[in-house]
């Protein structure tokens, strides 16, 4: 079936079905299916304008009629369901003349530039046109008309051209039901009626630049400014989103070599057409001037770099690990991997580390962000990731979300959430800051909004399961059948007492003891309760500790196992739940399993040819102590950006600044790259195969759209070092990685590159029990048998506020950047988001004489930057807030290195800070300036001298 086939109208899904006639051809559909789609469904195409199968009917064009049997009138196909044993004919001479009507009078107000417009060829109107057969219109052009409207460009992305408008509200109800912004509206009547942006142009309205409504539009009104520039594509290939963890399927439309526009996939199992403004536009840093393609290396920091050949790099690396080795020991070197790799990628830079350095010292950016949802869910419900997939959440009746802003960093899921939210789901959020689903629109309002104190994450999940259990609103069918018994006894005494009751605990938790318990109520008492988390549940002293309270709760109120429930991480980063199942920690093989568990590691030794370590290596913070206490002289670096996402910068570049040898592979000179010996430029996500998983577990497929501009895949990169290293690898084509973790993972047992082709994408575990994959886990038993309860004492965090550091500051990000903003900064979206600002209560800027806009410097025990003030209700009195997309901000040179205690994943969320208005920027900052005009001057001078 052509996948792209526009069927008119949604489907409908019912056991019920309905037969019918359409031109002849016997027709049976679900119930509700408008006319238009069976007939669509038969193969049949009736003519259409204010139709599309990703929105609900709206029948204001009048071109889709249609005769029935025995009824009156013309009934446009799009508006009327089909019903039992009616004849309808979808062609005959009045119906053919009708459509031809309508047309005439569209085209009589609609500029005669065909030829030279940018859609040429691939435009509804056009063709519509030709498929009623018009030739001439017959009221001429003279009359009153919009032909003179003016262009909207604003928006850096697509352009609005009123002109070209047809009045077809699609792109107002794609703003609506596909992504529910509700930025557009129609104003006026008649022939006055036009689309409008809230009076305001596309920039400065409350648009979001998800696309949705250029996706929409039948015509050129709506248009990105790529194809304007650049021309329509001539071929496409389906692959994924590389920001975010939704994973969102997109078609690279190709032009020559050219991406000239990515698509949303229909098919997309993560996002079903939708997209975000990152994944949809923000591609531009692909071909960015600063991407670095050659090769390079240097002695020293202090010294300019020198370009060379890859054969000249990969030696002078691999001589230097092994130089290193010899004289300071096997374990003086190591590996960070990222979450922005491919699973192959992170696949073959774990084994390097594992068989070819011959310790286990590798580890991912996930240390930072989602270590305690591996540790806490795999503690609890045996498996560390998500439950659910995320249609689930079209069965929610109440939705928490804890520590996450989706519609800034889930873009795509957060649209669907919304949906159902506007269905009537209940909604409840856990943040300590007024982030958009609080009070999003006339549609959705949270009905409780827990404005919790920073760092009291431990203390409101306990009060919320104390109501639970102290009011009798337990599950007690599911604890029984489901649960040890045992630990939940033991949880069920901790838990209900005093100490952990709403009254006792709001003064430390900064909610009314009241509203929690009403809270906790809603949640326990509708059918179907599931939890969203992000960041703000993970990044804290007692991240590990929140996670298994999360899980505690879900099994208390029987929420898990089925649609519409879970515990559902959200991934920060678009392979976060990857990177860790391939086995980037430093205490175990992928697949989760522990070093230390002789039968894995033999298997593994086995296939890999190689004697293993059975203990574990070191985490992120302590390569970072040991390079500086001197025992740990080499990195390589993949992907990632310590030095500057990172906790305590100058802890992180002092590490980076003692070692003897750091290598970095990336597509920039990034702020760790700064500090490297050896630069291997990476390849883009475009120009190579491999795989994602997203936050769903959902492996989807990444597919090459063109050649690496650097010359290698970046799987390829680390197989030309093991191999200079001595220990060979040999893969020809990414897929035999896959074919490799396969071999090795049980949960992947079941996956290849031909599966993915044929299934689209595949949920973990796909194995024996589940070919075609696992949307949602723990059915029937938990991965791990029973599910356990923990005992979730909260214990504060030791990062207090005092007279010196009265504030605190937390952290988090915005939807036009993404993590570090290597790539977004790299692209038009800056003009949403052109510097970091810091977010300040009207009552703390006022006592500290601090206006919008100035520049304000923050303090932390760590450190001190400064940046422009934004004052805002948003954030409470006592709380500031910022954003880490900009490097010079230094938002990281006043995080302090507090962790997790499990995972020693960073306390981002919580800093005690004083802001104080100044004059000039920080100390740190102004020596940041200096440093990095310096490397990067060396980075040029190198490409100079070659060229
Ligand atoms: S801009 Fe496009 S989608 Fe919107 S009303 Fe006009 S023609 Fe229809
Ligand atoms: S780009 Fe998205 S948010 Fe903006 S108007 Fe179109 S549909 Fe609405
Ligand atoms: S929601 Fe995430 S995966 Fe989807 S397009 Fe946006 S950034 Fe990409
Ligand atoms: S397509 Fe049915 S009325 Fe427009």
């Amino acid at each position: 079936m052509d996948d792209t086939k526009d069927f008119g109208t949604p489907k409908k899904v019912t056991d019920k079905t309905v037969s019918l006639t359409i031109d002849g051809i016997n027709v049976t559909v679900p119930e509700g299916t408008s006319i238009m789609r069976a007939a669509a469904e038969a193969g049949l195409s009736i003519p259409k304008l204010c139709a599309t199968d990703s929105l609900d009917p709206f029948g204001s064009c009048r071109l889709c009629l249609v005769e029935i049997e025995g009824r009156r009138g013309f009934p446009a196909s799009c508006t009327t369901p089909v019903a039992e044993g009616i004849n309808v004919k979808t062609e005959t001479p009045k119906l053919e003349d009708l459509r031809r009507g309508v047309m005439e009078l569209y085209i009589s107000d609609h500029p005669l530039d065909c030829l030279t417009c940018a859609t040429n060829g691939d435009c509804e109107l056009q063709d519509m046109a030709g498929r009623v057969g018009l030739r001439d219109v017959r009221y001429g052009y003279e009359g009153e008309n919009h032909l003179d409207s003016i262009k909207d460009e604003t928006n850096p992305y697509f352009t609005f051209d009123p002109s070209k408008c047809i009045v077809c509200s699609r792109c107002v109800r794609a703003c609506e039901e596909v992504q529910g912004t509700f930025a557009l509206t129609i104003d006026g009547r008649g022939f006055e009626s036009k689309v409008s942006a809230g009076n305001k142009d596309f920039l400065d309205s409350e648009c979001v630049s998800c696309g949705a409504c250029v996706q929409a539009c039948p015509t050129a009104t709506l248009i990105e400014k790529s194809i304007i520039e650049q021309g329509t594509p001539d071929r496409k290939v389906t692959t994924t989103c590389a920001y975010c963890g939704v994973g969102c399927s997109f078609d690279a439309e190709i032009q020559g070599d050219q991406v000239v526009r990515m698509s949303p996939n229909k098919n997309g199992g993560a996002n079903k057409g939708h997209s975000c403004v990152k994944g949809r536009f923000a591609w531009g840093y692909t071909t960015h001037k600063d991407r670095i393609t050659t090769p390079m290396i240097r002695k020293s920091i202090k010294d300019p770099w020198q370009q060379v050949s890859w054969e000249e790099a990969i030696s002078y690396a691999a001589s230097e690990i092994k130089r290193i080795q010899k004289k300071y020991g096997v374990n003086s070197v190591g590996s960070i991997s990222s979450s922005r790799c491919t699973n192959e990628e992170v696949w073959v830079v774990q084994k390097l580390t594992r068989a070819g350095f011959g310790n286990n010292n590798i580890d991912t950016c996930a240390r930072v962000c989602h270590s305690p949802t591996g540790y806490g869910l795999k503690q609890t419900l045996g498996e560390s990731a998500g439950t659910q997939e995320f249609d689930s959440v079209m069965k929610s009746d109440v939705i928490m979300v804890i520590g996450a802003n989706p519609t800034d960093g889930h873009p795509v899921f957060a649209s669907q959430m919304k949906r159902r939210l506007r269905q009537g789901a209940k909604l409840i959020i856990v943040d300590p800051r007024e982030i958009d689903l609080v009070n999003n629109s006339v549609h959705i309002k949270a009905d409780y909004h827990l404005k919790l104190k920073p760092g009291t994450n431990v203390a409101t999940i306990n009060a919320l399961s104390h109501v639970i259990v102290t009011e009798s609103l337990l599950d007690e069918g599911f604890i029984k059948a489901r649960c040890e018994k045992e630990d939940f006894d033991l949880w069920r005494e901790f838990i209900s007492q005093d100490k952990n009751s709403p009254e006792s605990l709001e003064e430390e938790i900064g909610i009314p003891a009241e509203t929690i318990r009403k809270a906790a109520r809603l949640f326990a008492s509708e059918p179907n309760g599931a939890i969203y988390y992000g960041l703000g549940v993970t990044e804290h002293s007692q991240g590990s500790t929140m996670v298994m309270a999360i899980a505690n709760l879900a099994m208390a109120t029987g929420n898990i196992g089925r649609e519409g429930v879970g515990v559902n991480p959200l991934r920060g980063q678009n392979n976060v739940q990857g990177s860790c199942d391939m086995g980037s920690f430093p205490h175990e093989f992928p697949g989760y399993r522990h070093v230390s568990d002789d039968i894995t590691r033999k298997t593994f030794e086995d296939a890999w040819g190689a004697k293993l370590q059975g203990e574990p290596g070191l985490r992120i913070p302590n390569m970072l102590d040991e390079a500086i206490s001197g025992t740990f002289k080499a990195l390589y670096c993949e992907g990632e950006d310590i030095a500057q996402s990172d906790p305590n910068t100058q802890h992180v570049t002092h590490a980076l600044e003692s070692m003897e040898c750091v290598i970095v592979q990336d597509l920039f000179l990034n702020e760790t790259a700064m500090y490297a010996h050896v630069f291997l430029p990476g390849s883009s996500f475009l120009e190579k195969n491999g795989t994602f998983t997203n936050a769903e577990r959902r492996i989807s497929p990444v597919r090459k759209v063109m050649k690496p501009k650097n010359g290698y895949e970046d799987w390829e990169i680390t197989q030309l070092l093991s191999n200079a290293l001595g220990y060979p690898m040999n893969y020809k084509h990414a897929s035999e990685i896959m074919d490799e973790v396969a071999r090795l993972t049980p949960t992947f047992k079941g996956v290849s590159f031909k599966k993915l082709d044929e299934l689209g994408s595949i949920q973990w575990p796909c194995n024996d029990e589940a070919p075609q994959g696992t949307p949602t886990m723990h059915i029937d038993e938990f991965v791990r048998g029973k599910g356990k309860f923990f005992i979730t004492e909260y214990v504060p965090t030791s990062e207090k506020v005092n007279a010196k550091f009265p504030l605190i500051m937390t952290t988090g990000r915005i939807l036009s950047q993404y993590n570090v903003g290597a790539q977004t900064r790299r692209t038009k979206n800056v003009a949403w988001h052109k510097e970091d600002l810091v977010e300040i209560h009207p009552h703390d800027a006022e006592e500290r004489g601090i206006n919008e806009g100035d520049w304000v410097g923050i303090t932390s025990r760590a450190g001190e930057t400064v940046l422009r003030a934004l004052i805002t209700e948003r954030v409470q009195p006592g709380v500031v807030y910022t954003t880490f997309h900009h490097p010079e901000s230094g938002a990281n040179v006043i995080t302090t290195d507090n962790s997790d205690w499990a995972t020693n994943c960073p306390e981002f969320k919580v800093t005690a800070v004083q802001v104080s208005k100044v004059s000039q920027l920080s100390g740190w900052q102004k020596n940041y300036k200096d440093f990095s005009k310096k490397q990067i001057n060396f980075a040029k001078e190198s490409a100079a001298k070659i060229n």
